[in-house]
This record gives C-alpha cells, sequence and structure tokens, in this order.
C-alpha cells in the first residue's frame, strides 16, 4: 500500500523567536509493503510540542549536538498501528514512539510503546503519563527528596510539567505555590489543582517585586523550587530558600529564545546555598526513561481516582506544528500542548 507522507523538516537555525519559517513541509511515499521483519507502520493521531525543541535549535552543545538542519523535527508521536510485520504489534494497536513530525512513522517494534486506550485517553501519554510527568514525578520525589509539609514553589506551574508537579506535591501533603502568567491560570491552578498560593508573574516582574509576592506566599520560607522558568523568579527564589533546601532545574523558558547563545545574567544569590547547606540539581526525564512503569503504577491510579487531574491543549490540524511550537513562548496553552493530526 503506497502512502503519502507529510513532514515538517527543520530548516533554519532561529536566532530568537521560534517561528515557521524555520520549518518547510516536504512530502514523501511511503510503501508498507516495504516494512522489514519487527516494523510496523504508524499512523500519527497525536504529535507532541515541547519546549526542549527549541533548545535542540541552539548552536551549542546541551544534553546533545545541536540539531542539523534538513531533518524532521524530532517530537513523539501517539498513533495506530496500520501495517504490521511484528509479533508484537498488530493492526489496530495505539502506539507512543518518538519520530517527530510527520503524519507518517516505520517504527521498529522495540521503538515503540503500546498504549492501553482503556486506562486513559492515548493523547494522555505525551503528557501527564508521559515525558514531562515523568520528570514532574522522579525529579521532584527523588532527586527533589519531597518531604511532608514542605513549601514548594512550581514557576510554569499550570503547564503540561509544572501542572503534575503541582498535584503530586499536593497529594504527598506539602504546601504549593504556582507560578504561571493569566489569571486563568491562576485559577486552574487554586480551583482544580488545589494549590495554596498562586503568583502572576507578568505583575512582578522585578526582582524586588517578584521577591515580594513569594515572601508573602511562603512567609516561612521555600524548601523545595520546581525550575521549569528561570530568569527573575528564580532569582528571587534564592532569596528564600530555606535550611537544606532543594532547587530543581527542570527547565529554563524565559531563557530559550534570545537567551541560549548569550545567556541572561542575573543577580548573584548563590551565597544562600553556603549558608542553608542547600543543593541544585538539574534533572532530565531522558534519566527515567527505563523507569515508566513504576512511575504508571503510582501515577495510573491516581489519575483513575481523580486525584491527578489533566489539561491538554490540542490544535487541529498537522500543519499547525510550527505554529503550536511558537505559541507556547507566548503561553497560549494550559497543560500539555499537542496538536491532532
Ligand atoms: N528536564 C526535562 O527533562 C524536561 C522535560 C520536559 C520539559 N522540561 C522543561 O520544563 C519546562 C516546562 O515544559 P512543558 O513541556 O511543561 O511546557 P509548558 O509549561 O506546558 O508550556 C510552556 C509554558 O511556559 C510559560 N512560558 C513561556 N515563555 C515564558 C517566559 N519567557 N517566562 C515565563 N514563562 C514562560 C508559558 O506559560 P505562562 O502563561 O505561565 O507564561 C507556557 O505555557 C520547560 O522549561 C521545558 O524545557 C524539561
Amino acid at each position: 500500500m503506497k502512502i503519502t507522507n507529510k513532514q515538517w523538516i527543520y530548516t533554519e537555525r532561529p536566532s530568537g523567536q521560534i517561528g515557521e519559517e524555520h520549518y518547510k513541509l516536504n512530502v514523501e511515499e511511503l510503501n508498507s509493503d516495504n516494512l522489514n521483519e519487527g516494523e510496523v507502520l504508524v499512523k500519527a493521531l497525536y504529535l507532541s510540542v515541547d519546549p526542549y525543541m527549541r533548545i535542540q535549535q541552539s548552536t551549542h552543545n546541551t544534553w546533545e549536538k545541536p540539531h542539523s538542519l534538513g531533518i524532521v523535527q524530532g517530537g513523539g508521536m501517539v498513533g495506530e498501528v496500520i501495517a504490521s510485520r511484528s509479533t508484537k504489534l498488530k493492526n489496530g494497536d495505539f502506539v507512543n514512539c518518538y519520530k517527530g513530525w510527520q503524519q507518517f512513522a516505520i517504527v521498529q517494534e522495540n521503538e515503540a510503546r503500546l498504549l492501553n486506550p482503556e486506562v486513559a485517553p492515548i493523547s494522555t501519554a505525551l503528557g501527564v503519563l508521559g515525558m514531562p510527568a515523568r520528570v514532574a514525578y522522579f525529579g521532584l520525589l527523588e532527586a527533589g527528596k519531597l518531604k511532608k509539609e514542605d513549601t514548594v514553589v512550581v514557576s510554569g506551574a499550570a503547564g503540561a510539567v509544572g501542572s503534575t508537579v503541582v498535584q503530586i506535591a499536593k497529594i504527598k501533603g506539602c504546601k504549593v505555590i504556582g507560578i504561571a502568567g493569566t489569571q486563568e491560570k491562576l485559577d486552574f491552578l487554586t480551583d482544580e489543582l488545589g494549590a495554596d498560593a498562586v503568583i502572576n508573574y507578568k505583575e512582578h516582574r522585578s526582582l524586588e517585586e517578584m521577591t515580594a509576592a513569594l515572601n508573602n506566599a511562603a512567609p516561612n520560607g521555600i524548601d523545595v523550587y520546581y525550575d521549569n522558568v528561570g530568569g527573575v523568579i528564580t532569582d528571587a527564589v534564592f532569596n528564600l530558600i530555606n535550611h537544606k533546601a532543594r532547587i530543581l532545574i527542570c527547565g529554563q523558558i524565559s531563557q530559550y529564545n534570545h537567551g541560549l547563545e548569550t545567556p541572561e545574567l542575573g543577580p548573584r544569590f548563590l551565597h544562600k546555598m553556603l549558608y542553608t547547606r542547600a543543593t541544585i540539581q538539574g534533572i532530565l526525564s531522558r534519566d527515567y526513561n527505563d523507569r515508566m512503569e513504576e512511575m504508571l503504577a503510582e501515577m495510573g491510579p491516581w489519575l483513575k481516582e481523580g486525584k491527578l487531574k489533566y489539561k491538554e491543549t490540542i490544535l487541529d490540524g498537522f500543519d499547525n506544528l510550527p505554529k503550536a511550537l511558537a505559541g507556547m513562548f507566548e503561553g497560549v496553552n494550559t497543560g500539555k500542548m499537542i496538536v491532532k493530526v
């Protein structure tokens, strides 16, 4: 069976804001009769849009080398097997794989994770039961050594990672302060996710203002800071960390578009680490790839019991992928940003 496959090719390195001009559409022909043993053909249903895509476009080495131009934009895919030469995956199975922004992909059976649509809607494999959840869960509980009654501050709190962190911390009996950029997101954090206090960072742009807002929300100081944003918010947190505080650097989205090549210099509060014997640690979802089952064993039941909620911002249409990525940097999403193919 011959198939026309549309792909978004990454063609130009952005120097600032990422946009559609950095991609071009490509069309190729695939033939399912050419599958090798152990391979399946997957039809994409949902494609993931993630801030890390912008990091990979930097000219600097990160956790890997800068992505070269002329390749399909990498990313998570949830799709349906429509042809199979695998003994493990059959037609009609839903899978999660990392095949990027394209409508179809040939996938090795061991590169695909079989999904059970009865456990949760399959799109959750990209969000609340997927990569962002993994770094939320292991980052907070293991690297963050979360303890009951800790005061936890989460930046980027209404996003895919942040909204999961907020809820895990609440489930574990902590006081949680969420920081996000719109009133609607703040309401989501308090009314639906149970955050104890919220701060709109757009109303507290200076270090002094953010420090005052945090001090007001956390008068007894901060035990755990789960950082998705960086910049002024993070500078302000350093002012208020408690003895043996744990600072987790999950992301620095405020720095991606303009700061990856020339990072913004901020105030220096590292002396606070000395007095408090606090720790600061970078956390990466991929370091916990092989512990997915462990996470799902706890998070799956939470989701089923309604203890763990999730939101997805789903844009319709394959052609909207670059627009969706640019939109994340303007905060258009609440919860996981996904494109429905
Ligand atoms: N370490 C890892 O393995 C790992 C894995 C996944 C994600 N991450 C990181 O975690 C962070 C969140 O990722 P996500 O996938 O959950 O994305 P997300 O939070 O769902 O979406 C990004 C959000 O960031 C906020 N934002 C954008 N530009 C900002 C700026 N200049 N200053 C402050 N906030 C800004 C926007 O919300 P507002 O409306 O609130 O501004 C936007 O909705 C990112 O930094 C990402 O790189 C790390």
